[in-house]
């Protein structure tokens, strides 16, 4: 059973490729010059994207943002020739491509870049791409070393671009119903958040298809070493990036990211104040230095009327017993399951009668006790106080079909038109990314973190 739960996570993800090559056909027609077939749109709110980073992601980003009116590509940046070529299959010859993010930064007609590189190629791309005047889609997590943060902070401010990261759960209408129902006190106080990833699956577990005809000419290795050391070409490391602390951010960066950005959207916090994680290589002994299970707790200080809470979360990579998801917000009255696009509330609220019984001594009083004891008790609370009081279950689903992604690229698009500032900014983004890269710093030294939040830095 659980090895189905699994089956059933990987083939989701699957599931995003074959989007893909169904929808080629159809997403031929938004490339290169702004499509006339959208009637009553106007051609100046067009948008030319540009996708530097054209792996797994890179081609879900841009099939999800082409379906947003207007919105057509411009151009893909890749280092591995086989993308390029996959790319102008779906997206027709005539596709600008290039192995140099800058060429394609300086192709003036492309408005906003989506960066789908590796963790380590976020900070340096995003920030030539603001100063070059393109917004930016940046896949999470925002940064790699917690250090380069403040400068994409500081240029997005400088440069005025939109910019957001690409943490869809954050937009999805399940967790901002989550984040309504919060702030009405719902669920009472806040006392505890608990996040879980198990996973049971070599794809689960990042190791990624490597094309047999990767090769120094196909694959550009030095450029995507980029500021990382110096080694000799490795397609292994280059397809499997993620399990390498030089180009990626592990467990932490990869995936507590979506919970700890869903949690700070849903409770609107900035972030934790300490943080504790350790963590082990336990199965996946491929030569990879990345953690295949991690604990991580953290505390958040008091914030809108709820007092200091912890929240727990873990990875589990090689969890035999199957793979889940989830995050639960529990607070005094109840609590709140998001599970996917799926909100579940429990609420059970205690009698205001403390209640009686065995074990609470009672039925070890004297007789003449329990009857002086009952006399006493249903003197001083009314039936009404005694009473139970039911629990109750809200259940919320998105519609059938519905992607959290394509309502994140919504936001950053209508705010690139114009609308409202997007809500996962670089400050956000830093905000969780920083809370998550401090789970790698003490797991690596053994220690808790202090994470100051409003300026976010480790103090
Ligand atoms: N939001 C989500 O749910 C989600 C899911 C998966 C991945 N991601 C993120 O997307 C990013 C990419 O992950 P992926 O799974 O697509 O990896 P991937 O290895 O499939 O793709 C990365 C691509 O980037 C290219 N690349 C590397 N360095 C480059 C550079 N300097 N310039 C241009 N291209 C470069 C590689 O050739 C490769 O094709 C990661 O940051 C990851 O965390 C997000």
């Amino acid at each position: 059973m659980g090895i189905k739960k699994s089956r059933r996570g990987f083939l989701r993800q699957a599931g995003l490729m074959s989007g893909i090559f169904a929808a080629g056909k159809a997403l031929g027609e938004n490339v290169g010059i702004f499509s006339q077939k959208n009637p009553g749109f106007s051609a100046a709110d067009k948008i030319s994207v540009g996708v530097i980073g054209l792996g797994l992601m890179g081609f879900g980003d841009l099939e999800t943002a082409l379906k947003i009116q207007g919105v057509f590509v411009g151009g893909v940046c890749d280092l591995y020739e086989g993308h390029l070529d996959r790319a102008k299959e779906i997206w027709g010859k005539d596709l600008y491509t290039t192995r140099d993010f800058r060429e394609l930064l300086e192709r003036k007609e492309i408005d906003a870049v989506i960066v789908a590189t590796p963790d380590h190629w976020h900070a340096p791309i995003s920030i030539a791409a603001m100063r070059a005047g393109k917004h930016v889609y940046c896949e999470k997590p925002m940064v790699q070393k917690i250090e380069s943060g403040l400068e994409v902070v500081q240029v997005q401010k400088e440069t005025g671009k939109v910019f957001t990261v690409g943490s869809q759960g954050v937009s999805s209408v399940a967790t901002i119903e989550a984040a309504k129902l919060i702030e009405s006190g719902a669920i009472g106080e806040i006392n505890c958040i608990q996040a879980s990833h198990d996973s049971y699956h070599t794809m689960g577990a990042w190791n990624y298809s490597i094309p047999t005809d990767a090769s120094p000419q196909t694959v550009d290795w030095d450029r995507f070493l980029g500021s990382a050391p110096k080694r000799a070409y490795d397609p292994v490391r280059f397809f499997r990036w993620r399990n390498y602390s030089d180009y990626g951010t592990g467990v932490a960066g990869d995936i507590f990211i979506h919970k700890i950005s869903a949690i700070h959207r849903a409770i609107n916090s900035m972030g934790p104040e300490s943080i504790y994680a350790t963590g082990q290589l336990s199965f996946w002994k491929d030569g990879r230095d990345a953690r295949d299970v991690m604990t991580a707790i953290m505390q958040y200080p008091a914030l809108h009327g709820h007092p200091p809470f912890q929240t727990e979360l873990r990875v589990n990579l090689a969890n035999g017993g199957g793979g889940s998801s989830d995050l639960k917000i529990v607070g005094t009255e109840g609590s709140i399951e998001l599970r996917g696009n799926t909100m579940l509330m429990r609420n059970q609220k205690l009698p205001k009668a403390p209640g009686y019984g065995g074990w609470d001594g009672y039925n070890v009083f004297s007789s003449r006790q329990q009857k002086a004891f009952l006399k006493w008790y249903n003197e001083k609370y009314s039936t009404a106080d005694q009473a139970k009081i039911p629990a109750t279950e809200k259940r919320f689903a998105a519609p059938a079909g519905y992607d959290d992604r394509l309502d994140h690229f919504r936001y950053f698009f209508e705010s690139i038109r114009g609308g409202k500032p997007v809500v996962e900014d670089a400050v956000f983004g830093l905000r969780a990314a920083g809370a998550c890269l401090a789970c790698n710093l003490s797991a690596d030294q053994g220690k808790v973190i202090r994470w100051d939040a409003e300026k976010m830095m480790v103090v």
